[in-house]
């Protein structure tokens, strides 16, 4: 069975990422959305409220499930028997930090092969943190994001407004 990771912050989930998750979902067996703490990047959400946007937002995809994760994400792969890192290239520019990162995984864990996926192309200058900008300066970020994700940024934006 081949399984595969699809690794990243998501702060929060977009329908960019979403996008890439449904074509996984297609060519693989099992996928499993690994969520990072990335604590360097200093997410706006919490790891556990990402893991739950995510979650509700795939619940249609049966072979689908949403896990997040510490330590390395080769080690992570390990302990999940997974083949393949999924990732998705956007522009031009993704593509240094990506093929960085893809050869880093593979130094560290031979075995492991990257696969990258293009997104919708309606998608392919959205980002997490545009989202998050948009969503803290009172936008609406309903076209950017699955709708579980832009009604828990909307309470979330509300508590802290009431702050
Ligand atoms: N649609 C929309 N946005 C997308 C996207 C898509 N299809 N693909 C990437 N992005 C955006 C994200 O929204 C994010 O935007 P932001 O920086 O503006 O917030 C940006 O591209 C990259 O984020 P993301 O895809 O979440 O990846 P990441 O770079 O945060 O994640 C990890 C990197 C988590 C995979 C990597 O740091 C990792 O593996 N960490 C674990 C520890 C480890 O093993 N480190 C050693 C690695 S060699």
């Amino acid at each position: 069975m081949m399984i595969a990771i699809y690794p990243g912050t998501f702060d929060p989930l977009t329908n960019g990422h979403l996008d890439i998750i449904e074509r996984g979902s297609r060519m693989f067996e099992k996928l499993i959305v690994a969520v990072a703490e990335s604590k360097r990047k200093k997410p706006l959400f919490n790891l556990s409220d990402r893991v739950k946007m995510i979650e509700e937002s795939v619940s249609h995809l049966e072979n689908v499930s949403v896990e997040s994760f510490t330590n390395l994400l080769v080690d992570f792969m390990k302990e999940k028997n997974a083949d393949v890192i999924l990732r998705g290239l956007r522009v031009v520019s993704d593509f240094e930090y990506e093929l960085q990162l893809a050869l880093m995984n593979r130094k560290l864990y031979p075995e492991c092969e990257t696969v990258f996926l293009m997104p919708n192309k309606k998608y392919i200058f959205l980002s997490s943190s545009m989202v998050r900008e948009i969503a803290l300066l009172g936008g609406d970020v309903s076209c950017f994001v699955p709708k579980p994700v832009n009604e828990f940024i909307k309470r979330f934006v509300n508590d802290k407004r009431r702050d």
